[in-house]
């Protein structure tokens, strides 16, 4: 696993925007996986700003996004396809027809999930997935004690979630207490997995998907069994890492040495 421990935020996005942007320009027909909430933000305002220098071109990349909300109509400000749309894929030009998220409006759950699985590997896999990860250590939106082997499914969301989530919601608005997501088995076929981790909020979460026992009851801790992983964090969401030194020298080395 690369730790790569960046001094704010901002540094951060900047950081994971140009590994996807570098790999966008070489790669034809890239697949990428992508995520929703705060942590991603910056890295999805980075990449639309080098996409408007015109440094890069979305017209050849598929994306499939991690969840959605069951319950909501996509026009619904809290829906991940309006997140999606509003955030990234407006401002770019990537065709609508290639973004991919796991909606399900007519209650065929398992022929979606299944569908969503077959599309991605009809695509040959995904490329680069994003990942945020939840206080409680979610990936997706696969919760403590998900199995490791799971697939695109549906999930009961943990009350952890739930009111993490509660400020998208005002208090007249229904929240869903359901999601489809990619599965842990699922994510770990991704080629290569870039994790996201911003603020002290998440440190204890980063501290247990890095250094802690492979478990779970932290989802994300599974990712220490992929080969290809990036985990990019800033100061504060490092806070509680064992062996921060070794992190900062390592990539130093890194920098040194294979970039
Ligand atoms: C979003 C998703 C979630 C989030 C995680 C972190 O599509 O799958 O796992 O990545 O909850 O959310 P933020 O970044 O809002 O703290």
């Amino acid at each position: 696993m690369r730790v790569v421990i960046l001094p704010s935020e901002l540094e951060a996005g900047t950081f994971i925007a140009n590994i996807i942007a570098e790999f966008i320009s070489h790669k034809e027909n890239a697949v990428l996986g992508l995520a929703t909430g705060n942590s991603i933000v910056l890295t999805y305002q980075a990449l639309i700003e080098q996409y408007k220098d015109g440094k890069i071109s979305f017209k050849k990349v598929t994306t499939f996004n991690l969840d959605e909300y069951i319950g909501l109509e996509s026009n619904c400000e809290q829906s991940y396809r309006y997140y999606m749309d509003n955030t990234l894929f407006n401002h770019l030009d990537i065709n609508k027809k290639n973004t991919h998220i796991p909606e399900c409006f007519n209650n065929e759950f398992k022929a979606t999930c299944n569908n969503y699985e077959s599309m991605i590997n009809d695509y040959g896999g995904i490329d680069i997935q994003l990942l945020g990860i939840g206080t409680n250590g979610h990936i997706g939106f696969n919760e403590p004690t998900s199995s490791l082997a799971s697939r695109t499914r549906v999930k009961t969301l943990a009350e952890n979630t739930i009111q993490n989530n509660s400020r998208f919601f005002d208090e007249t608005e229904i929240q869903p207490r359901l999601a489809i997501t990619m599965g842990i088995g699922t994510i770990m076929e991704a080629k290569q997995i870039i994790l996201v981790g911003l603020g002290k909020h998440k440190s204890q979460a980063i501290a247990d998907a890095i250094e802690g026992p492979i478990t779970s009851f932290c989802p994300g801790s599974i990712l220490q069994q992929h080969d290809n992983v990036i985990v990019v964090i800033d100061e504060h969401a490092a806070s509680k890492l064992k062996l921060y030194d070794y992190y900062i020298n390592t990539e130093k080395m890194h920098q040194q040495y294979m970039c």
